[in-house]
């Protein structure tokens, strides 16, 4: 075992193979799969559907939640449902998606392979011999079918009547697509496979806090990781609607927390995790603003540092701004002025701004910095001004 952590109870908890018990968000697909999925549960009977969405829906780890749990109900009524998952992109033909299958589910292979047929024949006679009824989930499935078009997922539709399978054996597939693929398959894979499909929407930034929530308990002691980050982590992430991105970011920031051997994971160990992912920031970018927009970001930044906060009131940061210029010998320009430097901030993408209802001054804006770490513009604007 390596050296305790005092931040992480378990980091496994956080890695992309790891399928949550609950699917914050993801009930209703869950109840779809099952509803759709209810005949071949009592009597092997196959159904076929598409999972599409964008990246980090959850569409993958929803298919291996309810593989799982349909797989445990045929248990507990003495029946067997097996699942394999393959990911196409990594098994672009007909005959590498099979022995991908024949691996998970362990069939021994011989040497010098198996044509496509003989493949299937051997998946049919190895669940024939144990009654199983097989879910097939064909990720990514968009990369085998731009090469190889419907053919092959035709025939896997076609599996049971080529072969006279009658009892509880079978095959069932859940395809997984970027988007609707079945707009494009062929009038004779449409009528095998079916219309059925299930949309995955990108999450919303209050969907996010749910699924970060839920790792933050899983992966971390309790109060390692505060709200302001976790909010900072689903604002980040939600622009995307990715949550995949916020897991990634919240494991990042949790091991730069450690490694700085900090007590918690703050706002500014988030925009250190983000950084590191995207490392677009730079002294090359800063040199282009001009000396009262590098003040106004140096201000912001400073300001957020030492509060540990994500975000940062207009008025607040109006404030800060005017001792940041007196340090350096500068006259502060007007608020109308600062708000106009706060807008072409935004527009470089340096600053992200939120409105935030009545401030003390009106109408107010939330600053936070979505890119780069406080202390890293700090110091090169520092340097620069
Ligand atoms: N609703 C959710 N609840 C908990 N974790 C989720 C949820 N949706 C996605 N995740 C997690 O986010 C990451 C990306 O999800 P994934 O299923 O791989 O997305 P997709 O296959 O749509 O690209 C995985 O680590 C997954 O466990
Ligand atoms: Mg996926």
């Amino acid at each position: 075992m390596q050296g305790v952590s005092s931040i992480f109870k378990d980091e496994s908890k956080l890695d992309m193979s790891y399928v949550p018990r609950d699917l914050p968000n993801r009930e209703k697909q869950l109840k779809k799969l099952k509803n759709h999925f209810s005949g071949t549960l009592s009597q092997g009977i196959s159904r076929h559907v598409l999972l599409y969405g964008d990246i980090g829906t959850g569409k993958t780890v929803t298919a291996k939640r309810f593989c799982q749990m349909i797989s445990a109900d045929a248990k507990k009524s003495g029946k067997e449902i097996k699942w394999a998952r393959v990911n196409c992109m990594d098994h672009l033909s007909p005959n590498t998606i099979l022995s991908a299958v024949f691996e998970e589910l362990n069939i021994r292979i011989p040497e010098r392979g198996f044509s496509d047929e003989e493949m299937l024949d051997n998946l049919r006679r190895y669940l024939k011999s144990r009654s199983a009824h097989l879910i097939l989930i064909l990720d990514d499935v968009d990369a085998h079918f731009k090469k190889y078009g419907c053919r092959f997922i035709y025939s896997l539709t076609r599996f049971n009547e080529s072969f006279k399978l009658k009892g509880y054996e079978g095959l069932s597939l859940i395809l997984i697509s970027h988007d609707n693929l079945l707009e494009r398959f062929n009038p004779a894979t449409i009528s095998s496979f079916g219309h059925t499909k299930i949309e995955f929407s990108r999450y919303t930034c209050k969907e996010l806090i749910e699924i970060i929530k839920q790792r933050v308990n899983l992966a971390f002691y309790s109060g390692k990781v505060n709200d302001e980050s976790i909010k900072l982590i689903a604002d980040i992430a939600s622009v995307w609607g990715d949550a995949r991105f916020a897991i990634e970011l919240l494991w990042k920031a949790g091991k730069i927390a450690e490694e700085n051997e900090d007590p918690e994971v703050t706002p500014e160990h988030v925009r250190a995790a983000k950084a590191d992912t995207y490392s677009v920031i730079t002294e090359s970018k800063l040199k282009y603003l001009g000396k009262h927009e590098k003040l106004v970001l140096l201000a912001i930044a400073r300001k957020l540092r030492k509060t540990g906060k994500a975000y940062l009131r207009t008025g607040e940061a109006f404030d800060v701004y005017n001792v940041v210029c007196e340090e350096f010998g500068e006259s502060p320009r007007k608020e109308r002025q600062f708000l106009d430097y706060l807008k072409r901030l935004h527009g470089y993408g340096f600053i992200d701004l939120k409105i935030s209802g009545a401030g003390e001054r009106g109408r107010s804006h939330l600053i936070s910095l979505p890119d780069i770490p406080a202390r890293v513009i700090e110091e090169k604007l520092r340097e620069m001004c």
